[in-house]
C-alpha cells in the first residue's frame, strides 16, 4: 500500500499482546528438543514438524480451537531463559517494527500449573525487559492475565501469591488482566478478584466483547471496575449505542486486534472490521497483534491490513497512535516522549 512506508516508520504502542503468543514454531521445536518435552505428535500431526504447524495455524474454527494449540505450545517453557529468550524475541521484532512501547500479558497459572515458579517466569521477563530498553529504548509493562477457563479461586491465589511477592508494589506488575474461554466463564464470575486488586489499587483490564456479547463489556465495566477492555468489538458488531457512548464519555481503551478477529472467526474479513464506526464514534482505541505467532502478522501487519482495506489518511493514523500514547499505562513524562 502506498502509506506502507509511512506506517512502518510510525512510532508504536502496543497493549494487547500475550508473550505466549509470540512463540513461534522454530522455537517451539528448539525448546521441545531442549527441554525434552514431548509433543502430541501421536495424536495431532500437526506437531510433526514447523511446516505441518504453520499449516495447521492458517484456519482455526474459533478462539477455543486456537487456544488448544497455545496453550500446548507453552507446555515447552519451563526455564527463566526460556521466558527470557521468548520475551526479547519479540521485543526485538517489535523494534524491528518501531513499537516504542508496548505492554504485554502473560498467563501465570498456564506455567505454575506445570510446576515453573512464579518467580522463574517474572526473572527471565524482567531480564527481557532491561535488554529491550538497553538495546532498543523501548519501555515495557507486564500484565498478568488470569485465567478464565480454570476456577476463581485459583485466579484469586495467583493474584494474592504475586501480590505478597510485592510484584504490584514495586513496578513489577503493572496490571492484571483475564483472558481465555469467554463465553462460558461470564464477568459475574470475576468480582471477588477484581474486588482485591481495585481495592489494593492495582490496574485492572479484561479481555471482554470478543466472542462474548456486548453486555459482557457493560459487566466488566460495572461488576470488575474494568480500566481498559481487551477486543470490545462486540460493542459495534452488536450496535450496542449506549455502551459505545458510555466508553467514548469515558475514555476506556479497547486494545483491538483485527488479524485476531478474522483468524478466529470473530468476523469474516478485515473488511467487517468496524474502524469507520470507532473513529466516526470517537472512540480511544488501539492497534494490536494479540497472538502474532498463530495469527500470520505482528502490529505493522496488522496496521497494514486495515490501511488495504479502509485507505485511512495520514491524519486517521496519527490520531489513532495519539491515543494509543494517551491510552497508555506509562509516567505522564514517558507519554511526553512518545507523542
Ligand atoms: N489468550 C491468548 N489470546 C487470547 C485471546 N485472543 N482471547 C482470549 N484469550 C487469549
Ligand atoms: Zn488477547
Amino acid at each position: 500500500t502506498p502509506l506502507h512506508p509511512f506506517l512502518a516508520a510510525l512510532p508504536k504502542c502496543e497493549h494487547h499482546l500475550h508473550l505466549e503468543g509470540t512463540l513461534e514454531p522454530e522455537l517451539l521445536f528448539e525448546l521441545s528438543r531442549k527441554n525434552n518435552i514431548t509433543l502430541p505428535a501421536s495424536t495431532d500431526p500437526a506437531f510433526g514438524s514447523v511446516e505441518t504447524l504453520l499449516a495447521r495455524y492458517k484456519t482455526f474454527k474459533n478462539l477455543d480451537d486456537f487456544l488448544g494449540y497455545y496453550y500446548i505450545g507453552m507446555s515447552v517453557l519451563l526455564h527463566a531463559s526460556d521466558f527470557e529468550a521468548l520475551a526479547y524475541a519479540y521485543f526485538s521484532k517489535a523494534a524491528s517494527q518501531r513499537v516504542r512501547h508496548a505492554e504485554v500479558f502473560f498467563d501465570p497459572q498456564a506455567h505454575t500449573s506445570r510446576g515453573v515458579d512464579l518467580a522463574a517466569l517474572v526473572e527471565g521477563f524482567k531480564k527481557a525487559q532491561a535488554r529491550a530498553r538497553a538495546d532498543f529504548g523501548m519501555s515495557t509493562e507486564l500484565i498478568m492475565c488470569l485465567l478464565r477457563h480454570l476456577p476463581p479461586p485459583s485466579a484469586m491465589e495467583t493474584f494474592s501469591q504475586a501480590r505478597e511477592a510485592g510484584y504490584f508494589a514495586d513496578g513489577t506488575l503493572a496490571a492484571i488482566g483475564m483472558d481465555s474461554s469467554e463465553l462460558p466463564f461470564p464477568p459475574p464470575m470475576w468480582k471477588d478478584l477484581y474486588d482485591a486488586a481495585g481495592s489494593g489499587g492495582i490496574r485492572r483490564t479484561v479481555h471482554a466483547g470478543e466472542e462474548g456479547p456486548a453486555s459482557y463489556m457493560t459487566q466488566a465495566l460495572d461488576l470488575l471496575d474494568a480500566q481498559r477492555i481487551d477486543h470490545g468489538i462486540r460493542a459495534f458488531l452488536d450496535e450496542d449505542d449506549k455502551l459505545i457512548a458510555r466508553l467514548v464519555r469515558q475514555k476506556t481503551l479497547l486494545t483491538m486486534c483485527p488479524l485476531s478477529n478474522v483468524k478466529l472467526n470473530v468476523i469474516p474479513s478485515i473488511a467487517d472490521f468496524p474502524l469507520k464506526k470507532l473513529l466516526d464514534a470517537g472512540v480511544t482505541f488501539s492497534i494490536n497483534s494479540d497472538d502474532p505467532a498463530y495469527f500470520e502478522g505482528y502490529i505493522l501487519e496488522n496496521y497494514c491490513a486495515l490501511q488495504e482495506a479502509f485507505q485511512l489518511s495520514v491524519r486517521d493514523w496519527e490520531s489513532i497512535a495519539k491515543g494509543a500514547v494517551m491510552g497508555s499505562w506509562c509516567s505522564e513524562s514517558r507519554k511526553e516522549e512518545l507523542l
